[in-house]
């Protein structure tokens, strides 16, 4: 049965953004000392249910991540035809089973809403696999965000997109056809679109090869290898390549369904982290979150910047999940790099509103990608920023932020981007006065109940053994 592509939205999160705009007043937070939680992860969560929905069998993904982009991918899959059951009934279900190997439906118009990876995946889904064309739309961030970085390889691999708007955006339109795998270098160094051509390597005939300017996050390559997929190193990566830069090679072939237990998403915990990090006294635990080393470079740079980091893996494999626990400590400016950048893309606005309680300069470049996200993230965080009196300059591909500086409260506006409300609700906390942020229901994208989180852990129970 094929369902409608569009299922409810999250408060306000639809269309061109909030249509009443809400505010939050927040006030500042003394140390803070606490033990918490964070939903599953954003990235793995899609993955888990579209490599399943791709898989032969029927599987569990649990602790599935509660926020709108992934519901945006559940609505997709359920348009397509794909049998999804909702434990404990309905939007608020955190396990979903997946039955996979059907057959996708040729009429589905699919709304991937304000998620850019619902959108890419899908594209490298469906351009093998569209019975007839799919028409793929999203809200008025996603329709301006770029696709060409996913629809040009796509192309060479003989896929049929058609425009439906401006060049290189949503809408588009995919027609099924058998692709040819073919070898890619990527411009950018982007698990989208890494993950893209992986899912459509999978039906193609012959071998695809990707090689990445930088390593980006690898979750698709954990799980397909998890699933029985042969994917594998792809021979040395060129010699202008990044370090840590690999060249992949998948073979087309048949998935097996898995059950993933998706962990904490370190993107989510990323902004309580920051908080602790920020104040001498706090300290704050975070239990059960991906440690995967491909996503966790806002921790090195802590520990870099002087915050007392301490992790430990509870398990290594599929995906490396344990505990983290970061001490606040007087914080130093640093430098932060196009290699570094895939690792913590998402966590740079938090990383910017620490440059501004750190001693020294900190500067950050080849982070272009940041314009293209969600928001123009690095308009968006100076503009907060600036106006809470901090020292910060905006460059073409980062910015470069001046400290220390004590921030003033400050009326802001969350750019309808959750990563952007997120880190200017933690800077209204370190503020000397009174904030009011504009656009708080954004936090829905990824973590609708961020503010009842953070809210509780400025009066939480004290860090385990640490009273
Ligand atoms: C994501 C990859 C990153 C990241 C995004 C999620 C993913 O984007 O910013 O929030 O799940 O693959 P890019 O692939 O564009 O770098």
């Amino acid at each position: 049965m094929c369902a409608p592509a569009s299922g409810p939205s999250p408060r306000g999160c639809e269309g061109r953004g909030p249509r009443l705009a809400v505010a939050i007043r927040l006030e500042p937070a003394g140390p803070v000392r606490a033990r918490l939680r964070v939903p599953g992860d954003k990235s793995i969560s899609h993955r888990a249910l579209i490599l399943n929905a791709l898989a032969r069998g029927r599987a569990a993904v649990r602790n599935l991540a509660p926020g709108a982009d992934v519901a945006a991918t559940v609505d997709a899959l359920a348009a397509l035809g794909v049998r999804l059951e909702h434990e404990n009934g309905g939007g608020a279900a955190r396990t979903v089973r997946v039955t996979g190997g059907g057959r996708w439906c040729s009429d589905a118009s699919l709304d991937a809403r304000n998620s850019g990876t619902t959108a890419r995946l899908l594209l490298g889904v469906l351009a093998p696999r569209a019975d007839g064309a799919v028409v793929l739309t999203g809200d008025a961030s996603l329709a301006r965000r770029p696709m060409a970085r996913v629809v040009d390889p796509l192309r060479r691999m003989g896929a049929e997109i058609a425009e439906h708007g401006a060049p290189g955006r949503l809408p588009l339109a995919v027609t099924g056809r058998q692709l040819v795998g073919r070898a890619h270098r990527l411009p950018v160094a982007s698990a989208q679109v890494k993950s893209a051509l992986l899912l459509a390597g999978l039906a193609a005939d012959g071998a695809t090869t990707i090689e990445e300017p930088g390593p980006s996050r690898d979750h698709t390559e954990r799980m397909l290898a998890a699933m029985g997929a042969r994917i594998g190193a792809g021979g040395a990566p060129a010699a202008d390549a990044l370090p840590g830069s690999a060249a992949l090679r998948l073979d087309p072939g048949p998935l097996q369904a898995i059950d993933v237990e998706v962990p904490g998403d370190l993107s989510s915990a990323a902004p309580f982290l920051a908080l602790a990090a920020a104040r001498e006294g706090s300290e704050i635990e975070i239990e059960g979150v991906g440690l995967n080393p491909t996503r966790a470079g806002f921790l090195a740079v802590l520990r870099r910047m002087g915050a007392l980091v301490e992790t430990e893996l509870d398990a290594a494999e599929p995906e490396p999940q344990g505990s983290v626990r970061v001490t606040g400590a007087p914080l130093a400016g640093t430098e932060i790099g196009a290699g570094e950048v895939p690792a913590l893309v998402d966590e740079l606005p938090l990383l910017a509103l620490l440059a501004t309680q750190a001693h020294g300069v900190t500067r950050v470049t080849g982070a272009k990608e940041l314009r293209v996200k969600e928001s123009d993230r690095i308009a968006a965080i100076v503009k907060g920023l600036r106006r809470m009196g901090a020292s910060i300059e905006p460059l073409d591909d980062g910015f470069v932020v001046e400290g220390p500086t004590p921030l003033d409260g400050a009326v802001f506006d969350a750019a309808g981007d959750h990563r952007i409300a997120m880190a200017l609700a933690i800077a209204a906390l370190l503020a000397r006065g009174p904030s009011e942020l504009e656009g708080e229901e954004w936090v829905a994208i990824s973590f609708p109940r961020f503010f009842e989180e953070l809210e509780a852990a400025a009066r939480g129970p004290a860090v385990r053994g640490r009273a």
